[in-house]
């Protein structure tokens, strides 16, 4: 997977921002906890401030552009939305190895707090159980974009203390059109009939 790595990613008075932030949430003890900001909702249901949230818009979003235009750029014009989430992950929560969805064209997490935890888990497949680690620390970001074959990633807790991230994505809503750019018209349209002749199979069972 092609991947991006970048130090000291937030501006210091952004990263203070969101640390403040984080004593004033209420994340479930047990499970994740997404506190969303989204640029296509209105200020009502964002966890950050609508003048943060235009900040840290202007401040981030042409630099992710940069990245995607390094990583995937033939999936430039997907992007028609931008999300913010701070996230919580309990000590002795381990979420599974997975695909992000085809939501995401641009999928990024920013270390938060604390000072010591455990990182992001990159897998050759969902049977590398192991995988490498983007070892944690703080205002480190980690930036790639999801495709169907070599994407495989998790995250888990520490066992010691909450771990709290910033995951910044660039969305779209044209997810048709970011399947066939990720696996290539030939492979989408022949994948879809595969889909639809056992869906065929499965109706004509029941
Ligand atoms: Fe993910």
């Amino acid at each position: 997977m092609k991947y991006k790595i970048i130090d000291n990613f937030l501006k210091p008075e952004d990263l203070e921002y969101l640390q403040a932030k984080l004593p004033t949430l209420k994340p479930k003890p047990d499970i994740p906890t997404s506190f969303y900001s989204k640029k296509s909702w209105g200020p009502d249901q964002n966890t950050i401030d609508s003048g943060k949230l235009l900040q840290l818009e202007e401040h981030y979003v042409p630099h992710a552009m940069e990245i995607l235009r390094e990583l995937a750029p033939h999936k430039i014009n997907l992007v028609d939305d931008v999300a913010f989430n701070l996230q919580s992950t309990p000590p002795h929560y381990a979420y599974p190895i997975h695909l992000d969805s085809n939501q995401k064209v641009l999928s990024g997490v920013v270390y938060l707090q604390p000072t010591e935890s455990t990182g992001t888990f990159l897998h050759k497949n969902s049977r590398d159980i192991n995988g490498e680690e983007v070892p944690w620390k703080v205002n480190r970001a980690f930036f790639f974009s999801r495709n169907p074959v070599d994407s495989w990633h998790s995250y888990k807790g520490d066992e010691v203390g909450v771990r709290w991230v910033l995951v910044f994505n660039l969305l779209t809503s044209k997810l048709r059109k970011h399947e066939i750019k990720d696996k290539g018209f030939l492979k989408y349209t022949l994948s879809r009939i595969r889909k639809e002749s056992t869906q065929g199979v499965e109706t004509s069972m029941s």
